[in-house]
């Protein structure tokens, strides 16, 4: 935390990792104008919006907004923290930052980091050789368990003596500094502070590595049925929870060919899967996904499928988990195990096909929450359809496509017997239905009492229209016109693209001005490729700026008005200064006394232009 590095280190790493060779050893880069493009790696598409900008040494994703420099990029891609990045970058270039890096506090926590690596590898070789060295406890409830000598292996699964100091004095034997283990996580102080015992005893061990071969941390189980069943390590500078998933390590190099990550809530699910043969698993280690395991899984699959108890997948954080997998890009299905089950169990007794079949049927996300709101309302009463149909309609709302809504409003129509058109009002609201209503809205206010009460039109209050900046109102109007040429050709009569006043703003508009000028539509892709890295970005925010989907008209003459009266406004500061600059001169030239008059004439014009507005 907080270490700062030498800016002439970081420069020097950041020019020989040119940020166009570094993405592609990720990405398929294609040249598109005066960048590069490919598909985002940080978000799911299939036409590329990823864009680099070899003359900037930046990257930008105009679909999902990720953006940075070749540091930011490989901290993102491959999870690292800073320091990591730099270093596999400084790696990349025959640069040892370990070695190099100068201050006392970056080599110390260099140091540190390093030291708790090497102490976690050490302490998972000592757990391992305890539980395959001699017989034991350990051994004895794996075999029990049906692991087979190759999976301990492959795992490096260990066990926890039943001492008190055996791994401590274990590795202050080693030389390790008693501080430094307790950093670790691997031990614990005594109440009395007068010294440290092991924080795992008679337990079997499972050493949980990350995506680059590092022993991070540890989970164990106990072997007796003790509480609590597992304990894993603290958070410590090397460890995380939520940014890891327990055999990613092993599972990243089983999902090439099908890019599906199964995940499962515990240890000991991942290996009886895997000793199953289906290796392409991980566990959550017990808590809901994070936005950071997401973005890992999204690394190596296009698809996730989550394999948990029924009890635990239908809790609201689970399904909260769900939605983080679907926001980072991921397909999400469900598979519904039946209660107490979990997939250890199911694979060991029923064998892979039961598993996989059940891999095969599991839900789309969408369909799991609906069978999930059913069980969870009494269909055969009205209260209950009405529940499920807005619970449902609430999951359709975030849907994209309308098709695929569609599909879903039949379906549920047909489970409740509430008719299609309902749920579509449910869905849209009123306002696909125009005119009429439009009356009545702006009527509302002659209308007697007792109907605004009773509100039987089903009337929202018009929203004001935000009052917004040029800036924000030339994005917005952007937004409006890239998307439809009727708009374009309103907006063409009252605005020329230099009445944006923003360069970025501007430059976007000449291109959008110049295509309609040959098109009907507008093509990103057209746009894009004339574009520098900043005005990507900006392009970026013009596709997410929020306009309005009622009162559009209002709005895009509001825009209008906002970029003209902003366009007046700068004309006036500027005649106002120049005027003071005229006024402030003792001996006024002839020529200067007729700039004034122009000036002020000018001046006058605005004030009246202003006053229309
Ligand atoms: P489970 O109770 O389902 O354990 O917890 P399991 O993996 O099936 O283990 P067995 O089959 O009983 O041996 C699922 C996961 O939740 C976390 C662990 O990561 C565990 O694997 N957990 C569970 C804890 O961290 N602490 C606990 O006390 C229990
Ligand atoms: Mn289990």
């Amino acid at each position: 935390m907080g270490i700062v590095f030498d800016e002439g280190l970081i420069d020097e790493i950041k020019s020989q990792n040119d940020i166009v060779d570094v993405v592609s050893k990720y990405v398929h880069l294609k040249k598109a104008g005066q960048n590069y493009k490919g598909l985002c790696p940080f978000h799911h598409e299939k036409t590329p919006s990823f864009i680099v900008s070899d003359e900037k040494q930046f990257y930008h994703c105009f679909g999902c907004g990720e953006s940075g420099d070749v540091i930011s990029f490989m901290m993102k891609l491959e999870n690292l923290d800073f320091i990591d990045a730099l270093r596999l970058l400084g790696e990349w270039a025959g640069i040892n930052i370990d070695e190099i890096s100068t201050s006392k506090k970056e080599k110390e926590e260099i140091y540190r980091k390093n030291n708790i690596y090497q102490i976690n590898r050490d302490a998972a070789f000592y757990y391992y050789k305890n539980l395959v060295k001699e017989e034991n406890k350990g051994l004895s409830y794996l075999f029990k368990r049906g692991l087979n000598i190759k999976t301990i292996k492959k795992f490096g699964l260990g066990y926890a003596k039943d001492g008190w100091e055996a791994l401590n004095n274990y590795l202050l034997k080693k030389g390790y500094d008693q501080e430094s283990i307790f950093k670790a996580g691997l031990v614990l102080e005594r109440k009395k502070k007068n010294g440290y015992y092991d924080r795992f005893r008679n337990r079997v061990i499972f050493p949980i590595i990350n995506t680059t071969g590092k022993v991070i941390g540890f989970g164990g189980r106990v072997i007796e049925n003790k509480e609590p069943k597992y304990l894993n390590s603290p958070e410590t500078p090397v460890f995380n929870k939520g940014n890891n998933l327990f055999s990613l390590n092993l599972a990243k190099n089983e999902v090439r060919k099908m890019k599906q990550i199964i995940v499962v809530e515990g240890y000991m699910d991942v290996i009886g899967l895997y000793e199953s043969g289906i290796k392409n698993v991980v566990a959550s280690l017990g808590t809901a996904l994070t936005k950071n395991q997401a973005n890992l899984l999204k690394r190596y699959a296009d698809e996730v499928i989550i394999a948990y108890d029924a009890d635990i997948a239908g809790q609201a954080a689970t399904l909260r988990g769900l939605d983080i997998l679907r926001e980072a890009g991921c397909g999400v299905r469900v598979v519904r195990l039946s209660e107490g089950k979990d997939p250890d169990e199911l694979v060991r007794k029923k064998g892979k096909e039961a598993f996989l079949k059940e891999v095969k049927n599991a839900l789309s996300l969408i369909d799991y929450k609906i069978m999930l709101s059913k069980e969870e309302n009494d269909l055969t009463t009205s209260e209950g359809k009405v529940k499920f149909v807005k619970s449902i309609t609430q999951i359709l709302k975030q849907l994209k496509s309308p098709v695929e809504i569609d599909v879903y409003i039949k379906k549920i129509a047909r489970e409740s017997e509430i008719s299609i058109e309902a749920i579509k009002t449910e869905i849209y609201g009123n306002n696909k239905k125009n005119n009429e209503k439009k009356e009545i809205v702006d009527t509302r206010k002659y209308r007697s009492k007792h109907d605004r009460y009773t509100n039987k039109y089903n009337i929202q209050p018009l929203k004001p229209i935000q009052k917004i900046g040029y800036i924000e109102a030339e994005r917005a109007l952007l937004k409006l016109i890239i998307n439809n040429k009727t708009f374009f050709q309103r907006v063409k009569e009252q605005l020329c693209f230099e009445d944006f006043m923003d360069q970025s703003n501007s430059k976007i508009a000449e291109l959008v001005y110049g295509l309609y000028e040959i098109n009907d539509s507008i093509d990103l892709e057209a746009i894009l490729n004339q574009l520098n890295i900043e005005e990507v970005s900006i392009l970026h925010q013009i596709k997410n700026s929020i306009v309005p989907k009622e009162n559009v008209d209002k709005a895009l003459n509001d825009y209008i008005k906002t970029i003209q009266k902003h366009k007046i406004v700068q004309r006036k500061i500027y005649i106002e200064e120049e005027l003071k600059k005229l006024e402030k001169k003792e001996n006024k030239s002839k020529e200067q006394i007729v700039r004034i008059r122009e000036l002020c004439i000018d001046y006058e014009k605005l004030l009246r232009e202003l006053k229309k507005l």
